[in-house]
C-alpha cells in the first residue's frame, strides 16, 4: 500500500486562486469607485450622496445584493475608449424594514449617469426580477439622460424601461426618487411610476431645458424655476412628495413603502397600535360645527380619527382643496380622500379631481381600503375651469370611484351638494357604507341658491322680498339641509355621533375585510383622460 502523498500542485493552484480572487476584488473596487474620487467629491460638494451611498442609506444595513456589477458599455468607437465602471447605474435587491425590494441608483459620476444600452439592460433586469418575485421597485434618478454617444440604442433603452413601467404598473409598487437632473424624455419613466419624491434644491425635472426654452419662446428661466421640487409639488402636481436632501428623500421613500403591499396580490402590512379601537373623539364637536360658513381644516378631523394621529399626506401642497393620504385605522392601512373646507372652500376643481382620481386608483391597485370624507358645495364654477376641461377631469374622479373594488366607506361631515355629492363616492357610485354626522346636509345645492330659484316668483311678488327670501331659506333648510332626507331614502346608512366615529369606522372596515366584487369581462375600461 502506498501512502497518499500531499498534492504538490496545491500551493500553485492556491496561488492561482489567490490571483483570481485578487483580480475579482480589483475589478469590484474599480466598479465601486464609480467615476473616481474627483467626480465623487464634486457630487458630495453639491450636497448629494453617491449612487452607492444612496443605496446603503435606503436599504436595511447589509442587505444589498448587487447584480450586473461588471457590466460594460457597448457604445463602440464613438465612446472614444472611455471607461464606464458599473455602466453608470448600480442595481440590485435588498430589504427595507425586512421586506424585499429592488433598486436602481443612477451614478452621475459615470458619464453623467447617462443611459445607454447596457445601463438600461441592468435596470430592466431588476424590474423583471421584481415583477417575477412580486416586490416593489425603487428608482434613484440622477442622470444626464440619453447617452448621446449611443444614439438610438439609448433611446431604445428608455423604451425598454418605459414599457416595463407601464406593464408592471399596478403589479408591483414603483417609486421614483429624483435626486439630480431628470430631463428630456427621461422624465417619463418616473412619470409612469406610482410615486415621485423630489429632493428640494438639488433635483429638477423637465422635458426641455432653459436653453431650449430661451431659443424657442425667449423665456428666461432657471433650472429650479422650471422644474424644481417647488414647481412639481405645488404647481404642476407631477411630484407627490419632497424633502430636503438625499437622506430625507430616502427616508420618505422608506416611510411610504410601509403603507404599500409587496404586490397587487397582497394587502399592506398591518401596524399594531396601542391606540384604542373604541377611542372616543369628542374634540370633533369643536372642529365641525353646524355653522356652514365656519371653515375648518379636514386634517384635524383625520388626525383625530386615525391611529396615533399619524397621517402620511400625499401631494400636501398641490390642490389643497382636497387632501389625500395614508393612515392606519385599528392597525389597517387606509387611503383617505377628503375635501378641505379650509382651502377654496373645499370645492372640486380640475387639479383636485386629478389628484383624487389618481390616488383612488393607486389605492385600488394595491388593495388599500378608501375612506372618503365629504364636505363639498360642488365643482368650481368659472369660464377658465370649463374651458380647461373640468368635465373631462371631474369624470376621472367619478370613474375612479366606480372602478375601485376595495372596501369604500364615505363619511359626510357637513355639506354634500350636487355633482360633487356623486363625485365624492356616494352610495350610487359604489360606496359600501355611507355615514353622516348630524351636521351633514345632502342636497342639490345650498339653501340660499335653492330658495332663490325655487321660490323666485314668491320672492318677486312679495311685499317684502328680503323677508320672504329669508323665510323660504329657513323652510328649505328645515326640509332639506339635513342628513335625514337622504338617510330616509337609504342613501345614508346611518347618522352617527361624531365622538364615536373612530370605533364605527374600524368596525365597518373589519366587516368589509373580505369584500369581493366581480365586474363584467372587458379588456380594460376606457378611463377619461
Ligand atoms: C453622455 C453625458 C451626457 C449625455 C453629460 N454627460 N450629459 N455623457 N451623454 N447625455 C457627461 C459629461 O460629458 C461629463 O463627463 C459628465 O457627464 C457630467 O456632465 P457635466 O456637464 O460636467 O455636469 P454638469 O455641469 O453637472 O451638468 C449636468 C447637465 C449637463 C445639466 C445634465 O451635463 C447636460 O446638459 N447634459 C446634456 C443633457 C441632455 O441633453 N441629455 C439628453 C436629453 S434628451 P465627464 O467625463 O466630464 O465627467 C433625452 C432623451 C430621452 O434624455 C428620450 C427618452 C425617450
Amino acid at each position: 500500500m502506498t501512502q497518499d502523498k500531499p498534492d504538490q500542485s496545491a500551493p500553485r493552484l492556491n496561488l492561482e486562486l489567490q490571483e483570481l480572487i485578487a483580480g475579482m476584488e480589483q475589478r469590484r473596487e474599480r466598479v465601486e469607485g464609480g467615476g473616481g474620487p474627483e467626480r465623487q467629491q464634486k457630487q458630495r460638494a453639491g450636497g448629494k450622496m453617491t449612487a452607492r451611498e444612496r443605496v446603503a442609506a435606503l436599504l436595511d444595513p447589509g442587505s444589498f445584493l448587487e447584480y450586473g456589477t461588471f457590466t460594460e458599455h457597448q457604445g463602440g468607437a464613438l465612446m472614444g475608449g472611455v471607461d464606464a465602471p458599473g455602466e453608470g447605474v448600480v442595481t440590485g435587491s435588498g430589504t427595507i424594514g425586512g421586506r424585499q425590494v429592488f433598486v436602481f441608483s443612477q451614478d452621475f459620476t459615470v458619464l453623467g449617469g447617462s443611459l445607454g444600452k447596457m445601463n438600461a439592460a441592468k435596470v430592466t433586469k431588476i424590474m423583471d426580477l421584481a415583477a417575477r418575485t412580486g416586490c416593489p421597485v425603487i428608482g434613484l434618478n440622477d442622470s444626464a439622460g440619453a447617452r448621446i454617444q449611443e444614439g438610438v440604442d439609448s433611446l431604445s433603452g428608455y423604451g425598454e424601461i418605459f414599457y416595463r413601467n407601464a406593464v408592471y404598473s399596478g403589479v408591483v409598487p414603483q417609486i421614483s426618487a429624483i435626486l439630480g437632473p431628470c430631463a428630456g424624455g427621461a422624465v417619463y419613466s418616473p412619470a409612469l411610476t406610482d410615486f415621485i419624491v423630489m429632493s428640494r434644491g438639488s433635483s429638477y425635472m423637465f422635458i426641455t431645458g432653459p436653453e431650449v426654452i430661451k431659443s424657442v419662446t425667449r423665456e428666461d428661466v432657471t433650472f429650479d424655476q422650471l422644474g424644481g421640487a417647488d414647481v412639481h409639488t405645488r404647481r404642476s402636481g407631477v411630484a407627490h412628495l419632497e424633502a430636503d436632501g438625499d437622506e430625507a428623500v430616502l427616508a420618505r421613500v422608506r416611510d411610504l413603502l410601509a403603507f404599500l403591499p409587496q404586490n397587487a396580490r397582497e394587502k399592506p402590512p398591518v401596524r399594531p397600535t396601542s391606540d384604542p379601537r373604541d377611542r372616543q373623539t369628542p374634540q370633533l364637536l369643536d372642529v365641525v360645527t353646524p355653522d356652514q360658513r365656519r371653515p375648518y381644516d379636514m386634517h384635524h378631523v383625520i388626525t383625530a380619527l386615525v391611529d396615533d394621529g399619524q397621517y402620511f399626506e400625499i401631494q400636501p401642497d398641490w390642490a389643497k382643496n382636497i387632501t389625500v393620504g395614508f393612515a392606519h385605522l385599528g392597525g389597517r392601512v387606509v387611503g383617505i380622500v377628503g375635501n378641505n373646507p379650509k382651502a377654496l372652500a373645499g370645492v372640486l376643481n380640475i387639479d383636485a379631481s386629478d389628484k383624487a382620481a389618481r390616488f383612488i386608483r393607486t389605492c385600488d391597485c394595491y388593495n388599500i381600503p378608501i375612506l372618503t370624507l365629504v364636505d363639498v358645495t360642488g365643482f368650481l364654477p368659472g369660464v377658465a375651469q370649463e374651458h380647461a376641461g373640468i368635465i373631462r377631469h371631474g369624470a376621472k374622479m367619478l370613474y375612479a370611484y366606480a372602478e375601485a373594488t376595495v372596501p369604500k366607506i364615505t363619511l359626510i361631515t357637513r355639506k354634500s351638494y350636487g355633482g360633487a355629492y356623486l363625485a365624492m363616492n356616494s352610495r350610487d357610485m359604489g360606496a359600501d357604507v355611507v355615514y353622516a354626522w348630524p351636521t351633514a346636509a345632502v342636497a342639490v345645492m345650498g339653501a340660499e341658491g335653492a330658495a332663490n330659484i325655487v321660490y323666485r316668483r314668491d320672492i318677486q311678488n312679495s311685499g317684502n322680498p328680503d323677508a320672504t327670501r329669508a323665510e323660504k331659506i329657513r323652510e328649505y333648510k328645515e326640509a332639506f339641509d339635513n342628513p335625514y332626507v337622504a338617510a330616509g331614502k337609504g342613501y345614508i346608512d346611518d347618522v352617527i355621533p361624531m365622538e364615536d366615529t373612530r370605533r364605527r369606522l374600524i368596525a365597518t372596515f373589519d366587516m368589509l375585510e373580505h369584500k369581493q366584487e366581480q365586474r363584467p369581462y372587458r379588456k380594460h375600461g376606457n378611463e377619461p383622460l
